[in-house]
């Protein structure tokens, strides 16, 4: 494997077998058992529930270190790309490898508006949904509705025009995200305009009315910007792994998202911002406020409450988007003139998080979900769009993750083995 640098041999002993298995490095040192001959020589798998120890790939994209708290896209720190870089030089970065130059820069907005418009026949599909359907559910739907109405994409092997295909699912995946709010709160629905910017552009389909013609705030922008820049991407993570595993057996691109889209839903992932704000407003409506309580019933493991936005797999420490993703909220909170008492009660819980030994002895922090969710609320962005929110932030992760891994040449069909304990064969008489 000529990305790694190998660091000598790991043996493995069990009864009269043994096996020495390579060990290798990554460009961070992280170190690695190879364990691709195990089965084939001793007869073995091994057991790893939730893939906790399981390197499933190389990969150049993202680089996380749990233990310091470092986020790095394409090796850039994710505070200098919040704080210098618009969602779509990330995008591009995420996709290509380097940031956009200022012709790149263009070139690709511009093809974002060029796209941003749904095939007509696909407005009805949300006419369909009742009003109170999740906008994941509708999501995730069009994700792969999209290769009804653009089947060229079907041909995985398809190399050219990449670049047109990674731009037309980025932005209409915006529109139609758009589109099942509007249809949520029964407003007529506001198409994309050439005249704005991709976030602008968001942010207008969004708060657009006929009676009211939405002027894009600034600091909104600046703030979804950056947003979208702490959702990009995130490695091997549960969704990222779903739009893997489910490309890996050869499926199409807009297929594996909506599947990467049905993963983030979950609670336990990015569905956790919208949960955070429930919990808190049940810590006011519920609990009057008692942090105490919450705090101990998330302690208590015969309940099964936990507090959401709270731990991570990889994060041991702060989580380096929470951190953020924190100041941010206070910020644009500030400049908006914007006051909620959710604000608060989360600091509040951060507090008793940080001083409880029960969540610093297992390092668990607050992570990227507590405190986006309050950003999105003082925007305007109602509760059951804030994952919506992050899956348009990880669509650029998503596409350069699915990539990555179809050019993989150790790629192959995701197929997990299993140690079967159920009965052995019974006869039926
Ligand atoms: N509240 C209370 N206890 C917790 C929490 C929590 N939020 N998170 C973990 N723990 C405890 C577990 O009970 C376990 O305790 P034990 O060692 O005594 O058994 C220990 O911490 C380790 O937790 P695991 O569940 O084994 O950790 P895992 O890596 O499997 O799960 C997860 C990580 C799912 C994020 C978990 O921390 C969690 O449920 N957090 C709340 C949901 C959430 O915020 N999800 C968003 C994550 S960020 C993202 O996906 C975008």
């Amino acid at each position: 494997m000529s990305k790694v640098n190998e660091l000598g041999t790991a043996k493995l002993t069990y009864e009269d077998k043994s096996i020495d298995l390579p060990v290798f490095v990554g460009s961070e040192q992280e170190a690695a058992v190879d364990i691709r001959a195990l089965r084939k020589e001793t007869g073995m798998i091994t057991y790893d529930p939730g893939f906790v120890n399981t390197g499933c790939c190389l990969s150049d994209i993202t680089f996380i270190d749990g233990e310091k708290g470092i986020l790095r896209y394409r090796g850039y720190d994710i505070n200098d790309l919040a704080e210098k870089c618009e969602f779509i030089d990330v995008a591009y970065l995420l996709v290509h490898g380097v940031l956009p130059n200022k012709e790149q820069h263009d070139e690709f907005s511009q093809h974002l508006n060029t796209h941003s418009l749904m095939h007509e026949d696909m407005r009805h599909f949300f006419d369909a949904y009742p009003d109170h359907a999740h906008p994941m559910a509708t999501l995730s739907a069009m994700a792969v509705s999209l290769s009804t109405f653009y089947p060229e994409l079907d041909d995985v092997s398809l190399q050219e025009n990449i670049d047109f295909k990674v731009t037309r699912l980025l932005s209409k995946m915006r529109t139609a995200a758009a589109f099942a709010y509007k249809k949520s709160i029964g407003h007529p629905i506001v198409y994309p305009s050439h005249d704005l910017k991709y976030c602008e552009n968001f942010l207008n389909m969004m708060f657009h009315t006929p009676v009211n013609n939405y002027q894009v705030d600034p600091v909104v922008t600046k703030a979804l910007n950056k947003l979208l820049i702490l959702h990009a991407d995130h490695e091997q993570n549960c969704s990222a792994s779903v739009v893997k595993m489910v490309g890996s057996a050869g499926a199409n691109l807009y297929a594996s998202i909506s599947a990467g889209i049905c993963a983030l839903w979950g609670p336990l992932h990015g569905g956790a911002n919208q949960h955070v704000i429930e919990m808190l407003e049940r810590i006011i409506v519920e609990d009057k406020g008692d942090v105490k309580r919450v705090i101990e019933r998330a302690k208590d493991k015969n309940d099964p409450f936990r507090l959401m936005g709270v731990g991570h797999r990889v994060y041991k420490s702060y989580d380096p988007r929470a951190k953020v993703a924190k100041q941010m909220c206070k910020d644009v909170l500030a400049q908006m003139g914007v006051s909620d008492p959710l604000v608060d009660l989360a600091q509040e819980v951060e507090e008793a998080v940080l001083a409880d030994d029960y969540f610093v002895s297992r390092g668990l922090y607050p992570n990227i979900d507590f405190y986006t969710g309050l950003t999105y609320r003082a925007m305007g962005i109602p509760t059951n769009m804030f994952t919506v929110m992050f899956a348009i932030g990880r669509i650029p992760g998503w596409i350069a993750q699915w990539l990555e891994m179809r050019d993989d040449p150790h790629g192959r069909i995701g197929r997990p083995r299993q140690i079967y304990t159920g009965p052995t064969q019974r006869s039926m008489s």
